[in-house]
């Protein structure tokens, strides 16, 4: 392969000006991750402490192999919702090493309302059992929970994807021999029982895990009966008399190394074998990232200069160089790993799309994961395009990201509007997983776009009901839209949401990357297999 030959200069005032921007938005990116990562209110966590728990990431880092890797998800999932009272949505999810396997974790944080679930938490728990399932990783639970967050009915219970959900989940993933795990460190109430109760193993932690369908007050009101957490589902009533739980552990540590065991012991399944090389770093050194990442996403660069700093040795093997520039496709290797990658370099074309549906097929035929690199504002406009079948090329590059089973990934480092975010492998087509850059921006269109058409046909609609135009108000309203679509296309806005799975710093992107293709290789890779090509 070719080394790239990177065209920046490292001295040049632009390079220095965006150094210092993404260098703020870095900063404030670590400081919001490490606000969230404290949990609930000081009193909550004091109060955890006090009695004997580990904090959640505590429990997460001694289950894990020691000194060993966790590739967390959607830590600021929540962000700037419910008054940032739920930090996290109130659950750390990840993947993680035990005992050199690779294996999906959700752990619910009790100094966040009690571990409840608002809407978010339940998406969060059930986008990391989708993980789960679509790279065959047993998961442990480490509950610590009361259930649904009963304020909030709407949103959390009925739905398809809400609460119940993720006992469905557990039963489906166990019936496809991903083993479920959960650990008992707090309560399980409720609904909140079902998940030790449809796992393949429990273990149960004394005097601190409780499991029932319905808490003592409950009990007392519905019977009467007076009886303490532990005497009607402590550790020793599940162990001992009802047998809901299969392991007694005498504290947080002693039920991480129970479970420890428990993994150490499954059937190893081998994993997808991709022909891979020595890891060695890039070339350009991933740091230059800051200074090339341009302060405004409408401002166009080479992609390359990104795939540089985030490939083994900065070499690439381009795909159709000289043709179609505005996507860049080829492969190249991160931390050893074969990759495909497709990274916008413009406006999408007619040619753009079919060259990268053709490089998306090649990868599929010889079972390459894929990297998009999303940088886009869209697909070229104009009868000219029109008339020479525009969406029938871009469906092809739809067709082909949809359909190819190769683990896919995707980072949104720029914009992210319309259609290009679709044929990108946007959220809607399921990559294994998907980052945004701090500095990136997913929206419908552009704001000032967006101002235009809703503007427009304001107009419009006056125009035809006779009435006037009044141009101070049109301009309030397009300044009023301008103001939404900068607050709601930022990738706070959209992690918040749980659109991606996460906010990385651009730097970590090659471990992110290689950390993700690694757990996908615990699923087999499938045959080529594509639908009907509109030709
Ligand atoms: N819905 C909404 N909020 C809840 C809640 C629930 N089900 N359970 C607890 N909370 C909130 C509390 O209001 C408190 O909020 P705050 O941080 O704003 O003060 C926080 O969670 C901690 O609750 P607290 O009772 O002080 O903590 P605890 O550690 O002593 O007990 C529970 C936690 C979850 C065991 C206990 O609160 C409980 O049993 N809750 C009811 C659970 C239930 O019946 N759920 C039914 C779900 S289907």
């Amino acid at each position: 392969m070719f080394r790239i030959e990177s065209k920046i200069s490292t001295n040049s005032d632009d390079f220095r000006e965006n150094t210092e921007h993404n260098k703020s938005l870095l900063a404030e990116l670590k400081e919001r991750m490490e606000q969230v990562k404290l949990g609930g209110p000081e009193h909550h966590r004091q109060r955890h402490i006090d009695r004997g728990k580990m904090p959640v990431r505590d429990r997460v880092k001694n289950l894990l192999d020691p000194g060993s890797p966790f590739l967390e998800f959607s830590t600021l999932a929540a962000w700037d919702q419910h008054d940032n009272e739920v930090p996290g949505a109130g659950v750390v999810t990840g993947v993680g090493r035990v005992h050199g396997r690779e294996v999906l974790i959700v752990a619910n944080d009790a100094t966040v309302k009690g571990g409840t679930y608002l809407p978010m938490t339940i998406k969060k728990h059930i986008r990391a059992q989708e993980i789960a399932l679509d790279n065959n990783l047993p998961c442990v639970y480490l509950v610590d929970s009361g259930g649904i967050f009963l304020p909030l009915q709407i949103g959390t219970f009925p739905d398809k994807e809400h609460f119940g959900r993720i006992f469905y989940n557990q039963a489906r993933m166990s019936r496809e021999g991903i083993t479920q795990i959960a650990v008992v460190m707090g309560s399980c109430t409720a609904g909140g029982a079902y998940v030790p109760a449809m796992a393949d193993e429990v273990v149960q932690v004394r005097k601190q895990g409780t499991i029932f369908i319905g808490g003592p007050p409950l009990v007392e009101a519905a019977t009467g009966e007076k009886v303490s957490a532990e005497d009607l589902g402590g550790a020793d009533v599940h162990c001992r008399i009802s047998g809901v739980s299969d392991h007694f552990a005498n504290n947080d540590e002693h039920a991480l190394k129970i479970s420890r065991n428990i993994i150490a012991e499954l059937d190893r399944k081998r994993k997808f074998e991709l022909d891979c090389t020595e890891p060695e770093d890039p070339y350009y050194d991933p740091e230059e990232l800051y200074g090339i990442i341009p302060k405004s996403t409408a401002k166009p660069y080479d992609i390359r200069e990104v795939i540089a700093r985030i490939v083994d040795r900065s070499e690439f093997q381009e795909f159709k160089e000289t043709y179609a520039g505005t996507i860049v496709t080829g492969f190249a290797r991160i931390m050893g790993y074969p990759v495909g990658i497709v990274g916008n370099n413009g406006v999408l074309f007619p040619e753009s799309a079919r060259k990268a549906a053709h490089f998306i097929t090649l990868c599929g035929m010889r079972k390459t994961p894929l990297i998009y690199l999303q940088n886009i504002t869209g697909f070229i406009v104009g009868k000219q395009y029109e008339h020479g079948g525009l969406p029938r090329d871009g469906a092809k590059m739809v067709h082909a990201t949809a359909n190819v089973d190769v683990p896919r990934f995707t980072l949104i480092i720029g914009a992210s509007n319309g259609a290009g975010n679709y044929a990108m492998c946007g959220r809607g087509y399921l990559p294994r997983l998907l980052w945004m850059w701090p500095n990136s921006r997913i929206s419908v269109m552009g704001g000032e776009q967006a101002a235009g058409v809703l503007t427009d046909v304001k107009k419009n609609q006056l125009k035809k009901a006779g009435k006037e135009i009044d141009e101070k108000a049109m301009e309030d309203m397009r300044n009023r839209i301008l103001a939404e679509y900068e607050h709601d296309s930022s990738a706070y806005f959209s992690t918040s949401r749980m659109w991606d799975d996460g906010i990385l710093d651009p730097t970590d992107t090659r471990t992110a990357l290689a950390l993700g293709i690694s757990m996908s290789l615990n699923k087999q890779i499938p045959d080529y297999k594509m639908g009907v090509f509109r030709m």
